[in-house]
């Protein structure tokens, strides 16, 4: 099995000085943590390189929040994954925040995934429902949509590059997570989705996102089909996402 996979979501937050010293705290709970969590953080584009160049490529992964649905040409603003293959191990695709701000779509959302791979970059695609559609009682179906579209044409010997992230969009940055077991039957919903479409889907990490902190991680961790989490304000207090690390070891030497 794997060890359970903690990303943190910086979105468009730091200043260079407050990225070092971010990067610096999660490397020093990273290392104490002994491989026995997986951690990524994802800097805003212009630290990526000088972060990279910090840390090297052991312990703390450094990943990109967005990246470009095309290759590199005439793309006035895009950053493609061509070019983030130097400075990242992962590149986070189709966040709420992106489909909701920015009009991704879900074909969007597959080139995107597609241009990740071809650089040999692992992709940590987010899917998610909105409010009214869990209370009209469409969560599963908008996901298995979401999923589905992403993954259409996705290559069966690339899983082990595929990370999927459960993140309900009333979770997000409201301080109000699911609860464990609605996290948990969603991720073991999605892995059902999985299996049905590549058969062994076991490679492929499931993360929970939304509101996860210090206080809850280690529920959330605790369930069967969560195998990660993904973080956003908690990872940018540095004793808040060293705590979910902790956790996340405790948890794995029960
Ligand atoms: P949050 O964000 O932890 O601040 O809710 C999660 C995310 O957007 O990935």
């Amino acid at each position: 099995m794997t060890p359970p996979l903690l990303i943190g979501n910086w979105k468009s937050n730091t200043s260079y000085t407050e990225a070092v010293s971010l990067v610096d705290a999660s490397l020093e709970a990273v290392i104490a943590a002994d491989g026995k969590v997986w951690v990524g953080v994802t800097p805003p584009f212009p630290w990526l390189m000088a972060l990279r160049e910090r840390l090297g490529q052991g312990h703390l992964w450094i990943g990109a929040q967005n990246c470009s649905a095309t290759e590199m040409g005439a793309y006035t603003g895009e950053v493609t994954a061509s070019m983030l293959k130097d400075c990242v191990t992962f590149v986070i695709v189709g966040h709420s925040e992106r489909r909701a701000y920015y009009g991704e779509t879900d074909d969007v959302v597959r080139a995107k995934v597609t241009r990740v791979l071809e650089q040999d970059l692992h992709a940590v695609l987010c899917v998610g429902e909105v409010l009214e559609q869990r209370q009209a009682g469409d969560a599963e179906h908008v996901v298995k949509t979401q999923l589905l579209a992403a993954l259409e044409g996705y290559p069966e010997d690339k899983l082990y590059r595929l990370v999927v992230a459960y993140e309900p969009v009333w979770a997000i940055g409201t301080g109000v997570a699911a609860t464990a077991e609605d996290a948990e039957d969603m991720c073991a919903f999605i892995r059902g989705v999985l299996n049905d479409r590549f058969g062994d889907s076991s490679d492929i990490i499931i993360q929970y996102g939304g509101s996860a902190n210090e206080k809850n991680a280690a529920e959330l961790l605790a369930k069967p089909n969560v195998g990660g989490l993904l973080i956003g304000g908690a990872s940018l207090k540095p004793d808040a996402f060293a705590a979910m690390i902790q956790a996340a070891v405790s948890l794995s030497l029960i």
